[in-house]
């Protein structure tokens, strides 16, 4: 069977039919954050995608991501609707995991607390829920021991990111929904991290919604980038591409990844040379 023929019977993994947001709605400080935003994300059996929204800074990315995630002020729409998995947004919930730009951990719990955090507040015994967490801190490439006992302001940026992702994948979410995660790290470090996420992602087998500000980072780890364009915020093209099937550092050397990146560089700078005119989308 195709995909198209496994996924069509199935409930989109994400989908959003006409969505607004607007913020402070009826007071001088309304913001048309995103405007009549649509997309359908399928659920593909036993593989899930990864989708990259990349665009300008304000043109709605972290908007998307949050309302998907269910949490306010972003959730609910103002108009129009959010489907995860055939159902209606209600508010966050395990089926859907969040992994920020910012480190997010709890600075007085250790490595291994932090990762167990999520199991512990589903109940899990002690020892399940550090068993689990052990694991899931050599998945992402760090010292169960070593690193598990560490505090986080112990930790480099990119273990801490690698943390992040643990204590998110051990609640095995079926969406993961990334904001930017690697964005403040240096680009060897990046590198790393998006092999990690590849693999990763091939294991648990879940839908990842990935924002970025990186054209690379987007045509590498996508297999569909939604690029966005800005005043207000929108879904400008949509790109299919192949999925990430080799190390970063591989992919990143070969032609059509070079043609890809370039064709995306300039239409970025056209949609940000738009946002810049006085009236927004101009002509
Ligand atoms: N809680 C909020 N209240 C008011 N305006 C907001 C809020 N969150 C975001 N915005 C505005 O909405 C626009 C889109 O924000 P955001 O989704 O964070 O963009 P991005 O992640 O692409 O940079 C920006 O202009 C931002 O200033
Ligand atoms: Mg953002």
């Amino acid at each position: 069977m195709t995909d198209a023929a496994t996924s069509a019977d199935r409930p989109a993994a994400v989908e959003f039919h006409r969505v607004t947001k607007i913020y402070a709605p009826a007071t001088p400080r309304e913001y048309v954050a995103i405007s009549d935003v649509s997309f359908t994300i399928p659920d593909i059996v036993d593989h899930g995608e990864i989708s990259s929204f990349l665009g300008p800074s304000g043109c709605g990315k972290s908007t998307v991501l949050r309302l998907v995630a269910g949490l306010e002020p972003q959730h609910p729409p103002t108009s129009g609707t959010v489907h995860v998995l055939g159902r209606p947004i209600l508010g966050p919930a395990s089926d859907r995991g969040m992994v920020f730009q910012d480190y997010t951990s709890f600075d007085n719990r250790t490595v291994l607390d932090n990762v167990a955090f999520g199991l512990e507040c589903q109940g899990m015994s002690r020892d399940d829920r550090h068993a689990l967490a052990r694991d899931w801190i050599a998945k992402v490439g760090l010292d169960p021991d070593r690193d598990g006992a560490k505090y986080p302001h112990e930790l480099s940026g990119g273990m801490r990111q690698r943390v992040a992702i643990a204590r998110t994948l051990v609640l095995r979410p079926r969406i993961i929904l990334m904001d930017e995660p690697f964005g403040a790290l240096d680009p060897a470090t990046r590198l790393d991290m998006q092999d990690l996420l590849v693999a990763l992602w091939r294991e648990v087998q879940a839908t990842v919604l990935f924002v970025t500000h990186s054209v690379e980072e987007a045509v590498y780890l996508g297999d569909r980038v939604f690029v966005m364009a800005t005043t207000p915020g929108r879904i400008a093209e949509e790109i299919r591409l192949p999925a990430a099937s080799a190390p970063a550092r591989e992919t990143q050397s070969q032609p059509w990844f070079h043609e890809q990146v370039q064709a995306l560089h300039a239409r970025m700078q056209r949609i940000e040379a738009e946002a810049r005119r006085p009236n927004g989308r101009g002509g």
